[in-house]
């Protein structure tokens, strides 16, 4: 695997290169990650991986100079692995020679709800770099975790506004044995919180089988899991049902109708914010 930091560098390598299959990362890597690099390279050769923690996407009261940076380490694992053929490890100087004044803004609609009444500003950060970095890697096709969810939606949408030539692929959530979806922000968790995070999946797989079973009223099954889950310590931001479409509400006609639904959640245990979903 070749580790280039600048952007030159990394043109040098790709040059003549069409079937580039990218992973954009912020680094400190677990399997989940190393499971998108593996479908990245099943559709698309060479495969290009970034590790870059986007300052841009963090809030003022956010984790950007505590976020794990762990370099060596996730070098190591990818070597292990062999699905990358480059790494791009860009230094903030590198990526942001300037102020980065031009940016991308997402729709309200999309951008400012969810993660985006909660985090503002997220996704314009998260949208200008993953614009960014396409057009250094200029990748055919990219590879986004479904944990994610808004995230995966705004960047297709901005590809097909855009007219980018890059093919986005969702990939499934990985998660732990006890269902807590894999993030690098696991890593703040406490040992007892650590126990109980995997009660986050447990209410979202709750509240699926409830809409499977035909119950209808979503304000109150939102209610009653953000409930359960605050009862034992959790802060929750929200557990939302959605359209997968456009991550509206869904009128009560499509929740009995088949309407392809996502529940989606945000919850603090302690100081550690985790997000997960789960589609219906
Ligand atoms: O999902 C992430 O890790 C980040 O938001 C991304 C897409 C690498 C942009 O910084």
């Amino acid at each position: 695997m070749k580790v280039v930091h600048t952007v030159e560098q990394l043109r040098d390598q790709l040059r003549g290169q069409t079937r580039v299959a990218f992973v954009p990362t912020m680094g400190n890597l677990h399997a989940g990650h190393l499971s998108l690099m593996r479908t990245a390279r099943q559709h698309g050769d060479p495969v290009v991986a970034s590790i870059f923690v986007n300052r841009l996407q963090f809030g003022p009261n956010e984790d950007f100079e505590k976020y794990p940076r762990t370099l060596d380490n996730d070098i190591a694992k990818l070597e292990q692995a062999r699905d990358v053929y480059v790494l791009f490890a860009p230094d903030e100087r590198e990526l942001y020679p300037e102020p980065q004044t031009f940016r991308v803004q997402p729709p309200a609609d999309l951008g400012d709800i969810l993660e985006g009444e909660y985090r503002p500003g997220f996704f314009q950060g998260v949208s200008t770099v993953v614009l960014k970095l396409f057009s250094c890697v200029q990748p055919r096709v990219a590879v986004f975790g479904k944990k994610d969810y808004q995230q995966l939606m705004i960047v297709r949408a901005m590809c097909r506004q855009f007219q980018l030539p890059v093919d986005v692929l969702a990939h499934e959530t990985v998660r732990a044995e006890d269902g807590l979806a894999l993030s690098s922000r696991n890593h703040y968790l406490s040992a007892p919180h650590r126990v109980q995070a995997a009660a986050l999946y447990a209410q979202l797989q709750h509240v699926r089988n409830q809409l499977l079973q035909g119950v209808s009223d979503v304000a109150a099954l939102e209610r009653q899991a953000a409930q359960t889950l605050e009862s034992t310590g959790w802060q929750v931001d929200y557990i939302a049902v959605r359209r997968q479409r456009d991550l509206l509400k869904p009128q009560a006609q499509e929740i009995t109708s088949g309407e392809p639904l996502v529940v989606l959640a945000a919850a603090k245990l302690g100081q550690t914010r985790l997000i997960d979903n789960l589609e219906v």
